[in-house]
């Protein structure tokens, strides 16, 4: 059984891993979208940095990492439904403006996910998917990375080709950890990609090198670069084998506080302060 970590942790531990891989170490940018009318709010660690994908503007480094606040507005329909989708969370990020690619995305996600010194989880409980025909990607899980080609799964458009609205987009590589027959629905053909919680997916490599225009054009980025989101919640709730990422150890803390806040018979007897 791997080791559990706090949330507070592994954020820490993941950056600095990729400090020590050469990535800027960035803080969290704004909720709110600066100079970018495709979206509401800040949906990705990538949302923010847009003009360093596309090559608009000069990155402070060709390597950064971040821990980015997000509210996905696209998967609001599955929250409190599934034990995996939350309103707010936290992206741990690492990013490559035009500097490394698929080879080194994929051996320190791996490197990260698997090794003792850093989150050590079983690497028999983990199953990285591709794009349908990404060679390029099979081959580096498969010789470099020594997964067996049945553990590789292939998926299409719609689950392993990253794209919010316009912009940097790109195939992508995600990787995802088996909970166990107990969280999962227990239909016959019930495996990695099925639609319940049993498999989890907590990383996503994508190899952002296209840009789409908003109306499904697709040109070439000037670099080739990498845009990987890994949800913070969910790497602490199969970390600390909870049930889902409401049970994770910040969540709890919260939650326990507010069940052992007074009633609301007790709350009626507060004065609220009036408003301005
Ligand atoms: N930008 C990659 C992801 O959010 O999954």
């Amino acid at each position: 059984m791997h080791k559990s970590y706090g949330v507070n942790e592994i954020r820490e531990m993941y950056l600095k891993f990729f400090e020590s891989k050469g990535h800027l170490r960035l803080p969290s940018f704004s909720l709110i979208p600066q100079n970018d009318a495709s979206l509401l709010l800040i949906n990705s660690g990538m949302a923010p940095m847009k003009p360093y994908f596309t090559g608009e503007t000069e990155p402070p480094r060709k390597r950064v990492c971040t821990c980015q606040k997000c509210i996905r507005t696209g998967d609001i329909e599955n929250i409190g439904k599934t034990e995996r989708h939350g309103t707010y969370f936290e992206m741990l990020g690492n990013f490559s403006f035009g500097d490394y690619f698929k080879k080194e995305a994929i051996a320190w996600c791996w490197e990260f996910l698997t090794s003792p010194e850093w989150l050590g989880l079983e690497a028999d409980r983990l199953y990285p998917s591709i794009y349908l025909d990404d060679e390029e990607s099979f081959e580096i899980w498969n010789q470099d990375i020594h997964i067996a080609p049945e553990r590789i799964f292939r998926f299409g458009k719609a689950d392993n080709f990253w794209e919010h609205g316009s912009g940097p987009c790109g195939p992508c590589s995600e990787v995802y950890y088996d909970r166990g027959p107990e969280y999962g629905c227990g239909k016959p053909d019930c495996t990695v990609g099925c639609d319940c919680d049993r498999y989890i997916e907590i990383w996503n490599n994508v190899f952002s090198q296209f840009n789409n225009d908003g109306q499904g054009n697709y040109t070439d980025l000037i670099q080739k670069n990498i845009d990987v989101g890994a949800g913070l919640e969910r790497i602490a709730c199969v970390s600390q084998n909870v049930d889902s990422l409401f049970d994770v150890d910040t969540v709890m803390n919260i939650t326990c506080l507010l069940n052992t806040s007074p009633s609301p018979r007790d709350l009626s007897t507060y004065s609220m302060p009036s408003s301005a």
